[in-house]
């Protein structure tokens, strides 16, 4: 989601972006209520934040949500407001572009997450009436569009016009000034109702209201809807439509960080707990789910795996496990994906995300949805825009996570998939797995530190693996990247000597993920290493390094191996006194293509 603003040089700038709303027959505070709800929407963006209230009051601030929070002396109370927390991808963050935004007159203050690809030309028929425009940001040409429609329509028909006129993505909500009434609409950017007794929430997520209310409608695309405190109502593009609310299973955990510094290692931490309620899930209610993806899998003709970032990486060792086992299994990059695939009813497509709302991902199910491919998500979000799209899925039941960088619910993916191959053929075990998390967490504390202190001025390091440790080998080092801000590549061991050798000189790090299965090749690439002098780290047995029991798995290894990787990353991060939870230039769920 995010909004395409022009800056100076007019060059277009894409924001990623949380919306929450609230209309209420009693009174609340836009502190205590509504900007609680945007805060735990923190992960969508924390570049600038903003609200509105009905009486025409309104906030804006650059920074996080606290730093609105400590910006706005007074609180509000009222029974109407709009707030917006904001991620731009470059340039553009300032206190004049971050949301809400309004018409000359203050009489419309409206919130967008997308990206309105035609609004030069709307824009300049909006001057072409006498609108003036203030900021470079395309949601000004949203409130100025339907600000000039309602002049003589009504609110649905002036976003009825809106959705005819507009290219692009969006999920929008707005109110008039003085009215108690929320609009809304959405195309592509995901936007939710939530229900609660005497009064209404409209977000982008459901996690804004999960402490008030588990009855939720999710829009459509195209669909657009009246909310007042005591009721809603919905349209589609030809009228009005009947929606009634799903109810929710919340896992009721309080989003707090315990003891921990910082979310990304109380999430590391909790993994043993987020793998065991999954193992128990996958053996009892999602088992007959579990049962019939086997058997999609079985009546097919190829795989793929389809996803970005970490959880592409889980998706490579989907792709391997199943080649294994005598599939036709590919993963492929989400962003990469139409240049690659031939996608028919006999294809299932693993759609792998554990936010469910990335757009990259998104863009391909609805482009491959004609060819009839049999669609499994693999999510941490039930009711998410992916687990909508799918035919089937898996919940990975990892919990909220808080920290931007995936952690737990990398680890949760990859026990999803490992159960998986497991049903298909009965060769995995993974019930130990809570356990050894457990232990190598603890005794690899100071193991970890210490390594940190010697890596935490690098420039450069390399992570080697090769066959399942290959896709760690990768998630290690985008975590260095991610969190510590340290240039890393994770490659094939294999690969080393055909070029990339080249930059290895005395000192340069290389951490080399070893286990029985690929001993042979790692131990070839770490000799070759070291003979130039690369300061040379190992993760596996045998490792004065660190300690891994004894016998692991495959399956065990490339999940303690990560959590290895994750840790160091941040203590690499805590040591240079980096932002972990929120590194810069980052967004947890990344809506825009
Ligand atoms: C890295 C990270 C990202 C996400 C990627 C895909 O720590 O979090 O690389 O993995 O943006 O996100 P999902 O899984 O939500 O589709």
């Amino acid at each position: 989601m995010g909004s395409r603003l022009l800056v100076e040089s007019h060059k277009e700038v894409e924001i990623v972006c949380g919306i929450v709303a609230i209309t209420s027959e009693k009174l609340f505070s836009v502190k205590k209520d509504l900007l609680f709800g945007l805060k735990k929407l923190e992960y969508r963006g924390y570049d600038s934040a903003g609200f509105a209230t009905t009486e025409g009051n309104y906030g804006k601030e650059v920074g996080d949500i606290d730093n609105l929070l400590r910006s706005t002396q007074k609180d509000f109370l009222t029974k109407t407001a709009i707030s917006h927390t904001r991620w731009a991808t470059h340039g553009g963050v300032t206190k004049q572009n971050a949301h809400p935004h309004f018409d000359a007159k203050k009489e419309v203050f409206l919130v967008h997450n997308g990206i309105i690809e035609n609004f030069l030309e709307l824009k300049a028929a909006l001057e072409a009436k006498g609108y003036i425009f203030r900021t470079e940001t395309d949601t000004e040409v949203i409130v100025n569009f339907l600000h000039d429609r309602m002049k003589t329509s009504k609110p649905i028909d002036a976003m009825r016009d809106f959705m005819k006129a507009a290219k692009g993505t969006y999920a929008v909500v707005f109110f008039k000034t003085g009215s108690d009434k929320l609009y809304a609409m959405k195309k592509d950017s995901p936007l939710c109702l939530g229900v609660s007794k005497g009064r209404v929430f409209v977000a982008s997520d459901i996690y804004a209201f999960s402490h008030e209310t588990d009855r939720v409608i999710f829009f459509e695309d195209y669909e657009m809807a009246e909310v007042s405190p005591q009721g809603f109502q919905f349209f589609g593009m030809s009228g009005p439509m009947k929606k009634e609310p799903v109810q929710i299973q919340w896992e009721r955990e309080p989003v707090i960080k315990k003891h921990f510094d910082h979310f990304m290692l109380k999430e590391i931490c909790e993994q043993p707990a987020a793998v065991e309620r999954l193992l128990h899930s996958l053996k009892t209610t999602q088992a007959k789910r579990m049962g019939e993806i086997a058997d999609m899998v079985r009546g097919c003709k190829r795989i793929f795996f389809l996803a970005c970032g970490t959880s592409y990486h889980a998706a490579l060792i989907g792709s391997y496990l199943l080649s294994r086992l005598g599939f036709e299994a590919h993963a492929v990059i989400a962003s990469e994906f139409e240049d690659f695939s031939i996608i028919d009813k006999d294809t299932v497509v693993f759609a792998v995300s554990q936010s469910g709302e990335t757009m990259d991902v998104i863009t391909v199910l609805k482009d491959i949805k004609r060819f009839n491919p049999k669609i499994i998500a693999i999510v941490n979000y039930p009711y998410s825009s992916v687990h909508r799209m799918a035919d089937n899925y898996i919940e990975i039941m990892a919990g909220q996570e808080i920290c931007v960088a995936a952690t737990k619910t990398f680890t949760n993916t990859l026990v999803a998939i490992y159960e998986l191959a497991r049903v298909l053929r009965n060769h995995i075990v993974l019930d130990r797995i809570p356990s050894i998390i457990e232990e190598v967490i603890s005794e690899n504390e100071s193991n970890v530190k210490r390594l940190a202190k010697k890596l935490k001025d690098k420039h450069d390091i390399f992570v080697l693996g090769h066959r399942v440790s290959y896709p760690i080998a990768r998630e290690i080092a985008l975590k260095l990247k991610e969190i510590s801000y340290v240039h890393a590549e994770g490659m094939m061991a294999g690969e080393l000597k055909h070029g990339t050798i080249a930059l290895i000189e005395p000192g340069v790090p290389v951490i080399g993920l070893v286990h029985e299965s690929n001993r042979d090749r790692m131990d070839s690439a770490l000799r070759e290493v070291q003979a130039r002098g690369a300061d040379v780290y190992k993760i596996g047995n045998h490792s004065k390094d660190f300690m891994l029991p004894d016998g692991l798995n495959e399956e065990e290894y490339s999940i303690v191996s990560t959590i290895i990787g994750h840790l160091l990353a941040y203590h690499i991060a805590k040591l240079n006194g980096l932002p972990i939870d929120k590194p810069r230039n980052l967004a947890k769920s990344v809506t825009v293509k």
